[in-house]
């Protein structure tokens, strides 16, 4: 089983991806992270993430699970990533990694912008997770302090609306539901009411669940 989970960042997806693997006992790729080590990449080296010749090239020698989960998750490196993920060769790169991680048993969950309308169009169930951006923002802003980062409200703020705009906006694979993907506002939803949804959600469309 494939399960494809795309939304804008911090509404939630990535960790109801988590808690969703586990609980069918399925691998998860976080795809933003793919995107996130690319630019990690370049900055560490000094250089500009909007290079395109190397965010190729990072994209091309990129290991999986080289970076830390802390260093990964900056506001700066997200605002990297989204201009990296602009580009349309870097793009066809990371297809090619998701498409062969999804590819094998015992299935996955894969959670990113196009896993629905890109990179697994034929998944068994796709969900469009949103939240609202002060919702978003507010989580974000908490996640940092709880990792001792020193960030303003308003910054967090202001990086996600420049975030979404660049994801929705760009040429290749922009940020948007898949025709047949379910959504899912969490604005007013806590981890455990979402994961409860969408597992409701889930074994209504592949009739695997418990009770059927
Ligand atoms: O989900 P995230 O915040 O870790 O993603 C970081 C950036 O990577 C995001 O701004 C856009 C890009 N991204 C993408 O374009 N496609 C994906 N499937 C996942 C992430």
């Amino acid at each position: 089983m494939i399960i494809a989970i795309d939304g804008p960042a911090a509404s939630g997806k990535g960790t109801l991806a988590r808690r969703l693997a586990n609980h069918y006992g399925l691998k998860h790729l976080d795809t933003g992270s793919l995107y996130r080590a690319a630019a990690l990449t370049i900055l560490n080296a000094g250089g500009d993430p909007a290079d395109e010749g190397l965010a190729i090239e990072a994209a091309e020698q990129l290991e999986f699970n080289r970076f830390d989960d802390d260093d990964l998750r900056t506001p700066g490196v997200g605002d990297a990533a989204s201009i990296v993920a602009a580009m349309p060769r870097v793009r066809e790169i990371m297809l090619r990694r998701q498409r062969a991680f999804a590819g094998g048993p015992p299935g996955a969950v894969l959670d990113g912008r196009d896993i629905g309308t890109i990179v697994c169009p034929d998944a068994d169930v796709k969900l469009f997770v949103t939240a609202s951006v002060d919702v978003r923002a507010r989580r974000r802003y908490d996640e940092a302090l709880e990792r001792g980062q020193a960030v303003q409200f308003e910054e967090v703020l202001d990086d996600l609306k420049r975030r979404d705009e660049r994801d929705t906006t760009r040429a290749v694979a922009p940020l948007r539901p898949a025709a047949d993907a379910h959504l899912l506002d969490t604005s007013e939803l806590d981890i455990e009411t979402a994961f409860q949804a969408a597992v409701k959600l889930i074994d209504g469309e592949t009739q695997t669940g418990c009770d059927r």
